[in-house]
């Protein structure tokens, strides 16, 4: 059939073609940064009560302002463009040199050793190193699975390169028994084919950490079935006191398919250098460079200078952040939960995930309606999975009493919009 004529409808009679509907499942509308383009007005003839004045929180993402970008990422950067050509035009992989240093703390960091020149890959952002990786080993039919919720863009980037969701229950309230994946279901999934698996751990909505036990069975199931994993690790330095974090690629026995991702974007704050690093193996590694030198030939020559100060911060300046974001995490649930919202504890990264109950406006109205009467931006939760609609989704990297305020403000919300029961 041709593509133009490619008749899949939208129950309105109007036609749509395969591609146009590939753009539509690429919705950005409520993703970070992007709600400043949506105008429904319309919603307000269903706002109750006044607006609720206080200082404008964009929960979506971190404030970079509130939390500054690591010390030195600026001079790095300014060296980086004072070597000119040299540093704008490096290789599509990224400067060696630079991928020397990395490629040593990488290596030391996460456990496992890591080969400069054939194991690394930079990135612009770790949003790209994932499009890379998936783009590398996701074609049409190709059985993925995926946990839920988790980080919005896999799904995406799986639906976009034509591949098959397998989806995988990803349990992470604080009551439950045993919180994790559901290692019985990703194990049939992987005896039903699945070829390729995605996941964040920390995990992106819910701060859930997976504990060694969960990254043991992934990685022997995922090495006895020869399924290729991608493992998006960009919280893992944020880990609140007493957590334990475990290295997919430290196991003892690794996929043997396996690319890690990593990036200075959040604890770091350098989200505004748009850099990312993936590493594993070369072969996947080669793949992923291919495919950089059709999308952005490299990360930006003279930003990729910035790397320069990753995991080199000052003594004392991580330990410091990582106190600073544990005060808001704390000060967020006790808002939270005083209010009666479910709300796990994340045990790494700046994410929290309250439960909403049943409101009289659908979590997407409501979302638009706490950004317009409330000054507060959230991401809806179903952004993370379909089976989170009852959820939001908060960055509590932001200015602690503001963000307080801002907590106390969805909670009156919330209160005005509570369908009677
Ligand atoms: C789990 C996860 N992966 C990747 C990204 C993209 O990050 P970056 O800014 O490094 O591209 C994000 C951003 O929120 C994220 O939460």
């Amino acid at each position: 059939m041709s593509r133009s004529f490619c008749i899949l409808g939208d129950g309105n009679g109007t036609v749509m073609t395969s591609l146009d509907k590939k753009f539509m499942n690429l919705s950005s509308e409520n993703t970070p940064g992007q709600e400043v383009r949506q105008s429904n007005d319309q919603f307000i003839t269903l706002m109750r009560g006044k607006k609720i004045i206080g200082h404008p929180v964009d929960f979506s993402h971190g404030d970079v302002d509130a939390f500054l970008p690591a010390p030195g990422a600026r001079e790095a950067w300014e060296q980086g463009y004072e070597q000119g050509g040299q540093q704008a035009y490096t290789e599509y992989r990224g400067d060696a040199l630079i991928r020397n240093g990395l490629a040593a703390r990488l290596e030391q960091f996460t456990g496992a050793a890591i080969a400069a020149d054939r194991e690394l890959i930079i990135t612009p952002g770790t949003q790209g190193a994932l499009f890379l990786a998936l783009g590398s080993v996701v074609e049409q039919g190709t059985k993925v699975a995926i946990m839920e919720p988790d980080y919005f863009a896999n799904r995406k980037l799986v639906n976009f390169f034509g591949g098959e969701i397998f989806p995988i229950p990803l349990v992470y309230e604080d009551n439950a028994i045993e919180k994790g994946p559901n290692l019985e279901l990703l194990e049939k999934a992987f005896k039903a084919g699945v070829q390729v698996l995605v996941f964040s751990t920390p995990n992106n909505p819910t701060g859930l950490v997976y504990s060694k036990t969960a990254i043991e069975s992934i990685a022997n199931l995922a090495a006895s079935k020869d399924v290729t994993v991608i493992v998006d690790q960009l919280y893992s330095r944020l880990l609140y006191s007493e957590e334990v974090y475990s290295h997919l690629r430290a196991c003892k026995t690794p996929p043997k398919d396996l690319i890690t991702i990593m990036g200075p974007s959040k604890t770091e704050s350098l989200s505004g250098f748009r850099l990312g690093t993936a590493f594993g193996t070369p072969k996947l590694i080669d793949r992923m460079e291919k495919l950089q030198a059709i999308v952005s030939l490299r990360a930006a020559g003279y930003n990729q200078a910035a790397l320069g100060t990753w995991f080199q911060e000052p003594n004392g300046w991580m330990e410091n952040r990582i106190t600073q974001h544990e005060a808001i995490r704390d000060d967020l649930l006790s808002v939270f939960r005083c209010a009666g919202l479910e709300t796990s504890t994340p045990q790494a990264g700046s994410y929290l995930f309250p439960k909403l109950p049943a409101l009289v406006l659908s979590t997407d109205t409501f979302v638009w309606m706490l950004r317009y009467q409330a000054g507060v931006t959230v991401t809806p939760g179903v952004e993370f999975g379909p089976h989170s609609d009852d959820s939001i989704r908060l960055n509590f990297s932001q200015d602690h009493t503001t963000a307080v305020a801002a907590a106390n403000r969805i909670v009156e919300m919330v209160q005005r919009y509570t369908a009677c029961k």
